[in-house]
């Protein structure tokens, strides 16, 4: 086999890269930060993140993969000969290793509600309730442990036995059945008594709430819902065929995850008033409010169960790029190394990801500048090295990539037009660097 594999169908790769992207951070990242950022405006600046930033990137992303066609180190290394810019994949490496040690841990939490639901432990309870069960389950040491290891195991699985076989197959049925469940949702949570508030919250945007630190977490959420900044989508755009348009790929991708973000949104927050429960109140916010939207429901637990388990997989998906961008680069193509570095890494993980799950329970005092080991990993990763990894790949590609050799890139399979790619051009040229600077540099000093 070639030392890349590559993508069996077109649209195959647009399910893998749709997969990455779409996961924990627009279903249970999303809520829970807008919440505590005042919602209607933090949605408008992530929005807009999201098309001037978190789109172009995505895009030159997919340009150094497919130009390239290695892995998320050597790819930096081919087209830019004898310098460091490879450093720019190790940082993707070193950020997608933090970040799947605490992803693994809310992955375990969705487990964990699945197996509740199934077995009916689910059934019946008041919002109180389930804020409670969910508050002892995940303060249970060895339960929310055993759980963060049964997602890290999965993924394992899943990328050791490469990527085609393993990560292609289920999307094509997962990926819309989720969104079928999730439009059933949004129907029941906006026909709650009291339902007005929290549309209000998400879509009227209070700019009075808009801080520097606000600014600095919408841009990381709209790179952390894109998987932009850690070159994940360098390393699965190097399996894709000469012939698919990237521009397309791209702009199908940010489309479904904005309308998933609408969605999640419009799930969440008119429950949350309805039911009276705090929108800034963190990290559980979704698994407090969803058991008791469900259990208004005919057959609730049934469509709850079946939730789950495509929340599930969609968190799995995200997951596998994370793991994918690692073992990818260490086992440069041979089959047998990607089973021992699949292991090796996964279970290091798994290990590094300890402390956090623990930060629910017997560490929850544990903390550094106000913020628990979750929340500090979380942090690093989405307001610091994301933007930090964008940024440089911002740099990249008009310092060291051809514009003709990029506009002949992004045209195959395409009908680009010049006057587009110029405005794509510029983005990443000018406006990306100066609006992640001024953002850091705002945050800095403020
Ligand atoms: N985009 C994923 C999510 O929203 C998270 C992710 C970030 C995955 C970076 C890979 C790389 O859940």
């Amino acid at each position: 086999m070639s030392q890349q594999e590559q993508w069996s169908s077109k649209i195959g790769f647009i399910l893998a890269a749709a997969g990455s992207a779409i996961g924990l951070g627009a279903i249970w990242k999303f809520p829970y930060i807008a919440g505590e950022n005042g919602g209607g405006a933090f949605f408008i600046t992530f929005i807009a993140f999201t098309i001037l930033l978190g789109l172009p990137l995505l895009l030159a992303e997919f340009s150094i993969g497919r130009t390239a066609q290695n892995n998320a180190v050597d790819s930096y290394r081919s087209i830019a000969k004898g310098t460091k810019w490879h450093y720019v994949g190790i940082l993707g490496m070193v950020t997608s290793f933090i970040l799947l040690s605490f992803y693994s841990v809310v992955g375990g939490w969705i487990i964990i509600y699945l197996l509740k639901t199934i077995t009916g432990g689910m059934a019946g309870l008041s919002s109180a309730q389930y804020g409670e069960v969910f508050g002892q389950t995940i303060s249970n040491p060895l339960l929310s442990i055993s759980v963060q290891f049964l997602f890290i195991l999965i993924t394992i699985l899943v990328v050791s036995r490469g990527v085609q076989k393993g990560i292609e197959k289920a999307s094509r049925i997962m990926m819309p059945a989720l969104f079928v469940l999730f439009l059933v949702l949004v129907v029941r949570s906006l026909t709650l008594e009291g339902a007005g508030e929290g549309i209000v919250f998400l879509l009227q945007p209070d700019f009075s709430k808009i801080t520097s630190q606000t600014v600095l977490e919408a841009m990381g959420q709209s790179f952390f819902t894109l998987s932009v900044g850690v070159s994940v989508m360098v390393t699965y755009s190097s399996y894709l065929p000469k012939d698919q348009s990237l521009p397309k790929a791209a702009s199908s991708i940010v489309g479904i995850n904005i309308l998933i973000v609408l969605l999640a949104g419009l799930a969440i927050f008119p429950a949350v008033f309805s039911f009276g429960l705090e929108p800034g109140s963190g990290p559980v916010l979704l698994f407090n409010v969803l058991p008791t939207v469900f259990s208004q429901m005919p057959l609730g637990m049934g469509f709850f169960a079946a939730f789950l388990l495509l929340f599930l997989f969609a968190a799995l998906t995200s997951a596998f790029s994370m793991l994918e961008i690692i073992v990818s680069v260490l086992s440069k193509g041979d089959e047998r190394l990607r089973q021992k570095y699949a292991w090796i890494i996964g279970l290091s993980i798994f290990i590094a990801g300890i402390p956090s799950a623990l930060s629910f329970g017997i560490l929850g005092e544990v903390t550094l500048w106000d913020k628990t080991i979750f929340d500090l990993a979380d942090y690093a990763v989405s307001n610091i090295l994301m933007p930090m990894g964008a940024l440089l790949i911002s740099i990249f590609v008009p310092l060291k990539m051809k514009k003709s050799d990029l506009y002949e890139e992004l045209k195959r399979g395409s009908t680009l037009k010049k006057a587009v790619f110029n405005v794509w051009y510029s983005l990443i040229r000018y406006v990306a660097p100066i609006l992640i600077i001024a953002v850091m540099i705002d945050v800095i000093t403020g």
